[in-house]
């Protein structure tokens, strides 16, 4: 599968984000905690859902899809506490029912995990919750089994804020026995919507969007109905697309407060962003200007927008620097950019963009999920048609990106 990019058209009209992919996994597994079932709306169709119905029906629960977009999923069958190995592999979120199956039947058993190659992505924060909350954990060759008859409510400090594992320790907490705090906790939007969520089915917790999180343990929980919030990296990308090609659109049913960081870099750069509630007005008037990136925990810069402010800032006028703190590999999206025309230096976990007047088309692979979407993006700023191939990996977290970039007048098309 590839997209075929015709460059050189600016983007104009509106565009709609669809839900968050990094919430609607975890909202998905956490589902697993509730005995009777639950909605889950606003859900994205991309291969990452697809993979965690497949985690979840092999676990013994039924995933239904009453409408496009609604997941109704129902626990009562619930039987297995190992995840299918292939699936684990497959996408690293699939983790994230260790959480709420240790504290459903006291045990689980799962593959060490994949998903992008982005670095090195261990579970130790995971596991050192889980261990905290009273399980025992054993290694072996490749796999963590963690087994706890019962969880009980511990006081955990984080050594980093790790999003995926702030929610599989948030999760397993509200079934623990006691009160757990979470310090140095992640403050990504998708854990305060883990929150709500998770309170919505009868969790008590407090604190998500801070670094202090506390959970007070429930004997059981029972389903509920939900609204994913929008995909604020859905956003960030459609932003830069816009700007990457002088283009003047609207981008609907947005946080903007969750893509502040990007904003303030593109402002930054002198493009031109309009804030409402729930909409973002982008107007580019040509080349940005050099700025320089630091990607960080949120409310910093996003690492998952590293790849395609990139991709914007390799027109830019002037020189660029982006340092990644979070996943060192990063940059395999750089060889592609460069065989575009892209002049990045790189070194060690920093990159040096020259900025050059333009990008020229060519043939490239999607080298993951947010530096294939990166290529797209080039692809609409280049001369030429541009052919991006390996688009399995854009899919699993993108909805019909070329759809919607073609609904904002974007010559692409999805061949075979
Ligand atoms: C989530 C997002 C991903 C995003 C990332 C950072 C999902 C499905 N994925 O990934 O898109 O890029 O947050 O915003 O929500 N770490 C450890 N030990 C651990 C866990 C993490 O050392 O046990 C390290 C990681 O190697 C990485 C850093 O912590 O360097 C951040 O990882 P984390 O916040 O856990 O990211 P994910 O939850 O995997």
């Amino acid at each position: 599968m590839k997209y075929e990019v015709v460059g050189g058209i600016p983007l104009r009209g509106v565009v709609k984000v669809s839900g968050a992919k990094n919430s609607a996994l975890k909202l998905m597994a956490a589902s697993l905690l509730a005995e009777t079932p639950c909605t889950i709306r606003n859900v994205p169709d991309i291969t990452d859902v697809r993979t965690m119905v497949g985690v979840l029906t092999a676990l013994g629960a039924r995933v239904e899809t009453p409408s496009a977009g609604t997941l109704r999923i129902d626990p009562a069958g619930l039987s297995g506490w190992e995840p299918p190995e292939h699936l684990v592999r497959e996408m690293r979120a699939s983790i994230q029912v260790m959480g709420p199956l240790l504290a459903r039947f006291g045990r689980v058993r799962v593959r060490q995990p994949g998903g992008c190659d982005i670095g090195p992505r261990p579970i130790d924060l995971h596991l050192k919750g889980f261990r905290a909350l009273g399980a025992d954990i054993v290694e072996d060759r490749g796999f963590i089994m963690a087994v706890a008859p019962k969880l009980y409510g511990a006081e955990i400090h984080l050594d980093f804020p790790s999003v995926g594992a702030t929610e599989n320790i948030m999760m397993a907490a509200s079934l623990a026995d006691g009160t757990t705090i979470i310090r140095n906790a992640a403050r990504e939007p998708e854990i305060v919507d883990q929150q709500n969520f998770l309170n919505r089915l009868g969790a008590m917790i407090r604190g998500a969007g801070t670094d202090t999180i506390r959970i007070v343990g429930r004997k059981a929980l029972s389903g509920t109905e939900y609204s994913v919030l929008p995909d604020r990296v859905e956003t960030g990308t459609f932003m830069v697309a816009i700007a990457i090609t002088g283009g003047d659109a609207w981008i609907e049913n947005c946080i903007p407060e969750h893509v502040q960081a990007v904003i303030a870099k593109l402002r930054e750069a002198g493009v031109k962003i309009t804030e409402e509630d729930s909409r973002i007005r982008v107007t580019s008037g040509g080349r940005p200007g050099a700025v320089s990136v630091r990607t960080l925990p949120y409310p910093g810069f996003p690492t998952d927008m590293h790849p395609q402010i990139s991709a914007l800032l390799s027109i830019a006028r002037g020189t660029s620097v982006i340092t990644e703190n979070i996943f060192p590999n990063r940059f395999r999206y750089v060889e592609e950019l460069r065989r575009m025309g892209a002049d990045i230096r790189l070194e060690g976990r920093v990159a040096v963009i020259e900025g050059k007047e333009r990008l020229f088309a060519t043939d490239v692979d999607a080298p993951d999920l947010r530096g294939g979407a990166a290529l797209v993006l080039a692809g609409l700023a280049a001369d030429g048609v541009t052919k991006v191939g390996n688009i399995w990996h854009i899919e699993r977290g993108y909805e019909n990106m070329a759809g919607k970039l073609a609904s904002l007048g974007a010559r692409i098309t999805r061949l075979a």
